[in-house]
């Protein structure tokens, strides 16, 4: 294990009962780096974070901290900072105390409390409201405390469990600008988990895609879109259009697939590809070129228009193709580019690159 990995999960699997809810895990958290583990409902995101905590314990494998087996070291020696969606901050205590909380607890002298508060407080800008309780306080700056508190007694990593999940979405954004920053300002690991793709994406360094308890692909955020490896990871993230079909030719210059509905699609070269076998070909929307642009693409049709929805930044344009009645294309109309009308035939198409092949 090098000086760049923090955290490493070894073959770790978590069973409650017979149930596995955490399936062979194998994942390293390099030092410094915002990671989030993103999934569905049950995905085992939680688990996968409280075993790092220490608040549960695998079943199989290992979990190492500083390249060091961590299994006997109870919580609170890990020096790990927790936030979780609902604040958890103690009530009876005012925000300045709830900041002291765990400095007391590791037996820092008084006047580094009172300084590394006072820094705590700035970080999160409360200092007005070092002497209220946290029912005085609104949502978002009760989940700004609880931050404020995992980070005070500079903790190696926090792990933030869908902090963010209960304000409402204008405030969940700013919180999650404000929490970058906080990454960049502090330089701590943060491992961060959400259901939510979108904050996935733009948070990130790197995107931990789980389900069903299989961490499923780990890549930052351009390679989770632009190259996800399985259906689901291209389902989950961002939106695109599924082809069925089966590779017909591998070669040098890309592979063809050929749809269920009969259509040729040529791809860059997908390493792992065989030919004969079921595929699904993801395209986004918005790499579906229009008209002139389309007429050095590899890949190219003709349609009516089936469905035209304008959206202000760009237009929605729906395509009857064979094996897919919902193909969708998004684009741009500005400029003397006359937006089409329903039952328009138009040209529309897509590179070598733009495709992503992944196995049924
Ligand atoms: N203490 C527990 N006892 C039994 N089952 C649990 C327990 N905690 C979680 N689970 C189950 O483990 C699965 C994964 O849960 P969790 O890690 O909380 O997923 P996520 O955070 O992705 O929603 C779920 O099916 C959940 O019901
Ligand atoms: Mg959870």
């Amino acid at each position: 294990m090098t000086d760049d990995i923090i955290g490493r999960y070894e073959n770790v699997s978590k069973f409650y009962g017979s149930m596995a809810v955490v399936k062979n895990l194998n994942l390293d958290i390099r030092r410094g780096e915002f990671l989030s583990l993103l999934g569905p409902s049950g995905s085992g995101k939680t688990t996968t974070l409280m075993m790092l905590a220490g608040l549960q314990s695998p079943s199989s494998g290992h979990i190492f901290l500083n390249g060091r087996p961590i299994e006997t070291t109870p919580p609170h020696r890990r020096n790990i900072g927790v936030v979780f969606q609902n604040y958890a901050l103690f009530p009876h205590m005012t925000i300045a105390e709830n900041l002291a909380y765990p400095l007391k607890a590791r037996r820092m002298a008084r006047a580094d409390i009172a300084q590394r508060v006072q820094r705590g407080l700035e970080m999160v800008k409360l200092q007005p409201l070092a002497q209220r309780r946290p029912t005085e306080l609104s949502g978002g700056q009760q989940q700004r405390v609880a931050l404020a508190r995992a980070l005070v007694f500079e903790p190696s990593i926090v792990l933030l469990d869908e902090p963010l999940g209960a304000l409402d979405r204008q405030l969940r954004e700013t919180m999650q600008l404000e929490l970058k920053q906080l990454h960049r300002e502090t330089g701590v690991t943060m491992v961060y988990v959400t259901h939510d793709q979108a904050e996935a994406m733009t948070m990130s360094d790197r995107v931990a895609v789980f389900n069903d308890g299989k961490l499923l692909q780990c890549a930052p955020p351009p390679e989770i879109y632009d190259r996800p490896t399985s259906a689901f990871v291209a389902e989950f993230v961002g939106e695109s259009n599924r082809l069925s079909g089966a590779v017909a030719a591998v070669d040098e210059g890309g592979c063809t697939v050929t749809t269920d509905a009969g259509i040729a699609i040529r791809t860059r070269p997908q390493p792992g590809l065989q030919r004969g076998q079921a595929v699904f070909v993801y395209l986004r929307p918005e790499r579906i070129l229009v008209g002139g642009a389309a007429a050095a693409c590899e890949n190219r049709h003709e349609a009516p228009i089936a469905d035209a929805i304008f959206l202000g930044d760009h237009t929605r344009l729906r395509i009857e193709l064979p094996g897919n009645r919902d193909f969708t294309i998004k684009q741009n109309f500005f400029g003397e580019t006359r937006p089409p009308d329903l039952g328009d035939r138009i040209v529309f198409g897509w590179t070598a690159e733009a495709p992503q092949v992944v196995p049924v």
